[in-house]
């Protein structure tokens, strides 16, 4: 990779993130054979590529030659096999902070990241994150070691991907998404909906935001929120809030701070102000819709039925855990009370 190439690449991005008019980096040549299903016969999935997701990347407008310089115009009947660009050419910060980190030895870049899916984290959900750990971590395994001293285990690998608590971050957000109840499932086992089952509630059309951002004014507010939840519930729909670092670090590590349940239960009404709506688009991108300021905690406290954040699961419960948010109850309270008081919800599990 010559240095040349990707500063040129960084200003084509630069270049189309602006506005201006992007020249085509040529994708669409490479994207000719190994955008095409054909090419799986001719060497296996390991050579396709998903067009409409690699489209929406910001590699895209790097293009494929940038990285995979090497490519000659005789490919693939050259013999020989196109160089790839290993991600610290041009990521070296993140390369320097996840190579200080205590996961370095034990997933690379490429385990979590997909160079021709990638995605910025303000366009993926939790459940996303969460399957990418899922990968190496078995989930029924995380919640059981994590259940040894973490009450509900499985209702806060829920509502936080696992990074809001094994990366540092300086801010945390709520993200909500629209779930959809799964077919034949239990009652409360529900999924991210996807753009094509949001689609399909608007019949009149437009942007998916519009099921909630009903006026289009590009926030949502409380009375929107509510008005949408009301009528969710019957259609097999409910909003489900993740608490989620606002920025993406790489320090992977146990941080003896989230053994300290007030450290979201004391602080949560910090991040409970900033709260947003995720929307997928076809190509299962996520854009973040804001939500009124302070809202979340309206919901907490004024419509202790409202279906968001597991709260929703008993009454009692949901005061006890406004309380908890309220006031950093957390501390006096020991796990025993805890455990206590949410007996009823794993005994509904
Ligand atoms: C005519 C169809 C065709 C076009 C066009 C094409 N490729 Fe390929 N490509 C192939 C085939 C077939 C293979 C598998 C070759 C093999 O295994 O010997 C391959 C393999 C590759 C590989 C994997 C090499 C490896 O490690 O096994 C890369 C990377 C690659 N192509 C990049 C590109 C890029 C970049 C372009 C555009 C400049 C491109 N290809 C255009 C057919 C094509
Ligand atoms: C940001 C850099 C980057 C861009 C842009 C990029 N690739 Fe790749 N590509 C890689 C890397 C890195 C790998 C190796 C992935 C791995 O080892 O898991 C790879 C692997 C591949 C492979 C082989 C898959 C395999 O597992 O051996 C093919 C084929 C390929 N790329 C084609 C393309 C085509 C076609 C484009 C453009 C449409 C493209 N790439 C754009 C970085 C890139
Ligand atoms: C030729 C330069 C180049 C290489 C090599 C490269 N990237 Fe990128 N990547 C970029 C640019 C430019 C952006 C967009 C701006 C930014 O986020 O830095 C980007 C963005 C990203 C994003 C965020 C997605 C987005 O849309 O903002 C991820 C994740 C990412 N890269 C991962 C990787 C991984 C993993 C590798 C190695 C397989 C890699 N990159 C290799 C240039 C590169
Ligand atoms: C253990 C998993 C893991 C590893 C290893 C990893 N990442 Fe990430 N990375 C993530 C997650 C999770 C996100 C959030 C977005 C997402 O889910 O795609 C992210 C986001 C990013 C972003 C976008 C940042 C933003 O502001 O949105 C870049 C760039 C990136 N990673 C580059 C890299 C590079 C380069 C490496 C290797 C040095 C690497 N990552 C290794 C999990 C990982
Ligand atoms: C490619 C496989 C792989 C992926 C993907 C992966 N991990 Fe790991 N991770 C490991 C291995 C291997 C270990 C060491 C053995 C263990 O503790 O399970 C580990 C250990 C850990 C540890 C314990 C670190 C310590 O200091 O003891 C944490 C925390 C962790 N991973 C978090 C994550 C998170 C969060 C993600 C998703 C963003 C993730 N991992 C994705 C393979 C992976
Ligand atoms: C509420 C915060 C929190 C969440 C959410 C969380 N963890 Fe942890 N995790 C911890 C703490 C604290 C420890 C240290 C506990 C210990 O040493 O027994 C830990 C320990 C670990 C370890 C090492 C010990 C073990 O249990 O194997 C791994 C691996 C791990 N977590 C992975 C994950 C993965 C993967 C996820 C997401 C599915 C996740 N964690 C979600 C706080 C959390
Ligand atoms: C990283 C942030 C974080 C940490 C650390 C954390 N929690 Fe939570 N907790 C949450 C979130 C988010 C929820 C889901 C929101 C909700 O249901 O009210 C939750 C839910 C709960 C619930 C269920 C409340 C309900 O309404 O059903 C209990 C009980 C609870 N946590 C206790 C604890 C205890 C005890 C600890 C410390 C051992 C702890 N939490 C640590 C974020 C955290």
């Amino acid at each position: 990779m010559k240095v040349c190439t990707v500063i040129l690449a960084v200003g084509m991005v630069i270049g189309a993130v602006t506005g201006a008019a992007a020249a085509d980096p040529g994708n669409g040549r490479c994207l000719g054979c190994h955008g095409k299903s054909d090419i799986v016969r001719r060497g296996g999935e390991r050579l396709h590529l998903d067009a409409a997701r690699y489209s929406a990347t910001s590699h895209a407008y790097i293009g494929c030659v940038t990285c995979h310089d090497s490519v000659t115009p005789r490919h693939p009947d050259d013999g020989t096999r196109p160089s790839k660009a290993r991600c610290r050419e041009c990521h070296a910060p993140v390369q320097a902070e996840y190579a200080g980190s205590d996961h370095a030895g034990n997933a690379t870049c490429n385990d979590c990241h997909n160079p021709h899916e990638v995605r910025p984290m303000v366009a993926v959900s939790g459940d996303e994150v969460n399957a990418k750990c899922a990968r190496c971590h078995d989930m029924r395994k995380t919640v059981k070691s994590h259940d040894k001293w973490l009450p509900q285990a499985d209702l806060h690998i829920e509502a936080l991907p696992c990074i809001t608590c094994h990366t540092g971050s300086k801010n945390y957000v709520i993200t909500m998404v629209i779930e959809q109840r799964m077919k034949g499932a239990p009652h409360n086992d529900f999924r991210p909906a996807t753009y094509d089952e949001l689609t399909r509630l608007l019949p009149q059309g437009g942007d998916v935001s519009r099921l909630i951002d009903t006026d289009g004014d590009g926030t949502v507010s409380l009375r929107e929120l509510r008005a949408f939840n009301h009528g969710a519930h019957r259609k097999g729909l409910r909003l489900w809030g993740m608490m989620t670092p606002e920025v993406v670090t790489h320090t992977y590590q146990i941080l003896d701070n989230r053994w300290d349940c007030s450290f979201c239960h004391a602080s949560g009404p910090r991040a409970m102000q900033t709260s947003y709506l995720a929307f997928p688009d076809r190509t299962g991108r996520y854009t973040r819709v804001a939500v009124e300021k302070g809202a979340i905690l309206d919901i907490l406290y004024g419509t202790p039925d409202f279906y968001m954040l597991g709260t929703t699961r008993s009454t009692t419960l949901n005061i006890i855990g406004g309380l908890i948010v309220a006031a950093g109850l957390m501390m006096p309270v020991g796990h025993g009370t805890f455990r206590f008081l949410t007996r009823k919800n794993r005994k509904g599990d």
